[in-house]
């Protein structure tokens, strides 16, 4: 190895090559302390994952008694019962049928596995011919291949583009910059009707599912849609014998103040997807979730669903995601998560007061999005080339907050960041989060007024 390609903290391939990240030492609450003693407020749970906050003991106990007893065992040799409670517990806490669960490692292996799951469904019904899948312009659906082809985000797919999928193609519900230039409730929902448009073209015959995160998170900054958006999704799902899979790898388990934010829709999906705070940072845990329809299909059909990874619905991750939801539940942090999300959202609305550079906050819950534009009366968005999610970032990071990169929703550029704090969130935390985010962002303007 060139010395050049060597980070100084060793052989772990960072995002960045030049730029190691600090070493972390330990949590606890909403914070990470890093290794010289330097605290961070997490405004962002990681990734959106860590919705219980960090060090929480009763899930290290979970964790070391299930350990104790076994850690693995594999799913076509054995179940096992916490896996077993997990989904029991789990589809209680979720609407309509949604009750049936499959457990994989990663959200990407969830959102695959879905539509795998919803193509099987379609052949088990005598459709072979139905295999297309839908996705919207904006929208992250996970980084491994087959995900990414379902992914409308510019930047991840750039390299591999000849190698993916071309279905993200229907249009997105961000109202802030209507894709048909029109204003919300007068657009009538076009955007939900372009879904339409789209199956159209594709042929209803070939379609087997439209899959969209409720609100787009990695690529979108929290494009939260119309309330009314869902309702007409499902209306065209269901006229067109499509399937409607809801990817809520970030918005599920309580983020959005609702355990599904489809729940803020009064909408049920055929297929549900989870990923981050069903194991809360602690494991790596994902599912795919389905309803008793389709269930049924694939029962009197094959019976058959094999698509299992080695680790898929091990006794402890699955463990760890119990007592996750044991401490959600225990807690009260899905209302907490409204709560202090509308306490949130309601300050980052008087910060745009103060920094133009803000252009929009929007989101539901503890899961809100920043758009950040050069020109808040026209929403003109900054070039790339000048980075300013990154600049955020950095400046936040150097205050001691962690926030959320977002960035890509306008043709691949545009600028946004996520704030996400864990759903553990204090009131009096929410005050200390805005007031480094504030430092932050008068760092921002004033660098940019400098290279004006
Ligand atoms: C909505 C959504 N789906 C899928 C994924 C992929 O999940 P993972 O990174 O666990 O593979 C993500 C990750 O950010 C996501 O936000």
């Amino acid at each position: 190895m060139s010395s050049s390609a060597r980070g100084r903290s060793g052989h772990v391939i960072h995002p960045d090559l030049r730029r190691t990240p600090p070493p972390v030492a330990r949590g606890e609450g909403i914070y990470l302390y890093g290794e010289d003693g330097s605290r961070y407020l997490d405004g962002c749970s990681g990734a959106v994952a860590a919705n219980i906050g960090h060090g929480v003991p009763e899930i290290r106990e979970a964790m070391t008694a299930q350990a104790e007893k076994l850690a693995f065992s594999f799913r076509s040799q054995f179940t096992n019962r916490p896996s077993e409670a997990l989904a029991e517990r789990l589809g209680a806490a979720l609407p309509g049928s949604l009750g049936w669960f499959f457990f994989v490692n990663s959200g990407s292996e969830a959102t695959e596995l879905a539509v795998k799951m919803a193509i099987q469904s379609w052949q088990e019904r005598g459709r072979p011919e139905k295999t297309r899948v839908l996705s919207r312009t904006v929208s992250y659906h996970g980084i491994t291949l087959g995900a990414l082809g379902m992914s409308g985000h510019v930047g991840r797919r750039s390299r591999f583009e000849a190698l993916l999928a071309k279905d993200a193609t229907v249009a997105s519900p961000y109202c802030l910059r209507c894709p048909f230039g029109l204003r919300y409730p007068e657009c009538a929902l076009a955007c939900a009707d372009d879904l339409q448009a789209r199956i159209d073209a594709a042929g209803k015959d070939n379609v087997a599912a439209f899959i969209a995160e409720p609100l787009v998170g990695a690529s979108g900054g929290a494009i939260t849609p119309p309330p009314d958006y869902y309702r007409r999704i499902r209306e065209i799902c269901d006229a067109n014998e499509v399937l409607f899979i809801a990817d809520e790898v970030m918005t599920g388990m309580g983020r959005t103040g609702a355990m599904s934010a489809m729940q803020h829709y009064g909408v049920t999906p055929d297929l549900l997807v989870l990923g981050k705070g069903l194991g809360a940072g602690y494991t790596p845990i994902a599912a795919v979730v389905a309803g008793d329809e389709l269930m049924r299909i694939i029962e009197a059909g094959s019976g058959a669903v094999l698509y299992g990874h080695t680790l898929s619905a091990n006794p402890l991750s699955a463990a760890v995601a119990l007592a996750v939801l044991s401490y959600i539940e225990d807690h009260g942090l899905v209302a907490n998560a409204a709560a202090r999300g509308e306490q949130l959202a309601a300050r980052l609305r008087e910060l745009q007061r103060r920094h133009p550079v803000i252009g929009d906050v929007r989101g539901l819950g503890l899961l809100q999005g920043l758009e950040l534009v050069a020109d808040p009366s026209l929403l003109t968005p900054f070039p790339p080339s000048e980075d300013v999610t990154g600049r955020l970032i950095r400046h936040a990071f150097a205050q001691g907050l962690m926030i959320y990169p977002a960035a890509g929703a306008v043709q691949g550029s545009g600028d946004a960041v996520l704030v996400a704090p864990p759903l553990t969130i204090r009131d009096a935390e929410v005050e200390e989060l805005l007031r480094l985010l504030d430092a932050a962002l008068v760092e921002l303007d004033v660098e940019l007024r400098a290279r004006a």
